[in-house]
């Protein structure tokens, strides 16, 4: 069987400097696996966090990056009956989607609605499920099951996938939302709603004039503690499910604030512990706020895998709009 392109990660440091494409085999298929030839898999920050050792004590090397992505199967192993050769399908719940082609447990790979093209199957799934995760996080702990109308509710990193699919799905909510971003150039790109009102983070902290229901952020830092000391209101709640700033969250701003809960939200979290029918159903709902336009991610470009240097650079390009993909077929 032919040797496939795939990405390697054999040490931890910056994505750049760590990764290197290597020409690997093609293991034997064991039962109960599938082989998925990839068509598209995305580019996004939590697919570079591991690769920088943050996670090391639960990842082992050398690995394969990429969480999402689509693809083609391409052999079935002994013991599989849900899919057979040529359909299309989601592998969920594990790294090595930057490769050519990937050997998963069947039971791990959902089947892909033919409606929807390879672009939006590579990208219906990390960001949308933490998307509704968020808010399902965000009514338990505002104690709303009935919904989140009225509640002030600030959204940092406001112009990213995800901080754009909660905008849209709190403002359908009713919820009073602020769009907390970085730049004016950013804040001129974030969708039209009515009511949304717009901050920029800078040197001075945002007043505290403005006070929030509930925080969910993903920059932490210095921007995520001031906004968790300043602006939430008494009983509130910061959900925390990023650090774009590479910084925690200080344990002053923790300690300053008794009053309000603290949370933090991992996607995985509900992936590895929601069993096979919460997960398809989850996806469900993925794939309707894809063809609804609510989940629907602006693409910026597709390279190559053997380009990935350059689908790197693009991702970390000030000006990128959209996600980067990567076509790990060439
Ligand atoms: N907890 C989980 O399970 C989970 C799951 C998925 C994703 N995430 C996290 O969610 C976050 C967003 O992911 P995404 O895929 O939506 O991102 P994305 O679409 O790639 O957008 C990230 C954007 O955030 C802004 N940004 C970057 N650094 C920033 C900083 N220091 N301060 C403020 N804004 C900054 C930049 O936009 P501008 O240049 O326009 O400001 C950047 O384009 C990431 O931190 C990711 O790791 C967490």
């Amino acid at each position: 069987m032919a040797d496939h392109l795939a990405a390697l990660v054999a040490g931890y440091g910056r994505p750049e400097d760590v990764i290197r494409l290597a020409s690997l085999p093609r293991p034997e298929l064991q039962p109960g696996m599938v082989e998925i030839a990839v068509e598209r898999a995305a580019i996004n920050p939590s697919d570079l966090i591991p690769i920088t050792g943050a996670y090391s004590n639960r990842t082992v090397l050398p690995f394969i990056p990429g969480f999402e992505g689509v693809g083609i199967v391409s052999r079935v192993g002994a013991d599989v009956t849900d899919f057979k050769l040529g359909d299309r399908v989601l592998p969920l719940g594990a790294s090595g989607l930057w490769q050519a082609t990937l050997q998963r447990p069947s039971e791990w790979c959902f089947a892909v609605p033919a409606d929807l093209s390879t672009e939006q199957a590579a990208t219906a799934y990390v960001n949308p499920m933490t998307t509704l995760r968020l808010i399902a996080a965000l009514k338990d702990h505002l104690g709303s099951s009935s919904g989140l109308s009225g509640l002030r509710i600030g959204i940092t990193a406001a112009g990213s996938a995800i901080g754009r699919m909660l905008l849209l799905m709190l403002s359908a909510a009713g919820a009073e939302v602020t769009a907390i971003v970085r730049s004016e150039a950013t804040a001129a790109r974030l969708p039209a709603l009515p009511g949304l009102q717009t901050r920029l983070t800078g040197q001075q902290p945002i007043g505290k004039d403005m006070m929030f229901d509930a925080m969910v952020d993903a920059v932490g830092g210095v921007t995520g503690g001031a906004l968790l000391q300043n602006n939430l209101s008494a009983g509130g709640v910061f959900l925390q499910y990023g650090a774009l700033s590479g910084i925690p969250i200080a344990q002053s701003a923790l300690a300053a604030r008794p009053d309000v809960r603290f949370a933090f939200l991992w996607l995985r979290t509900f992936v590895h512990s929601a069993g096979r029918q919460a997960l398809s159903d989850a996806l469900a709902e993925c794939f309707d706020g894809v063809r609804d336009g609510t989940f629907a991610s602006e693409i910026a470009a597709t390279y190559p895998l053997s380009r990935l240097s350059d689908a790197l650079a693009h991702h970390h390009a000030p000006d990128r709009l959209g996600k980067v993909l990567i076509d790990p077929r060439c």
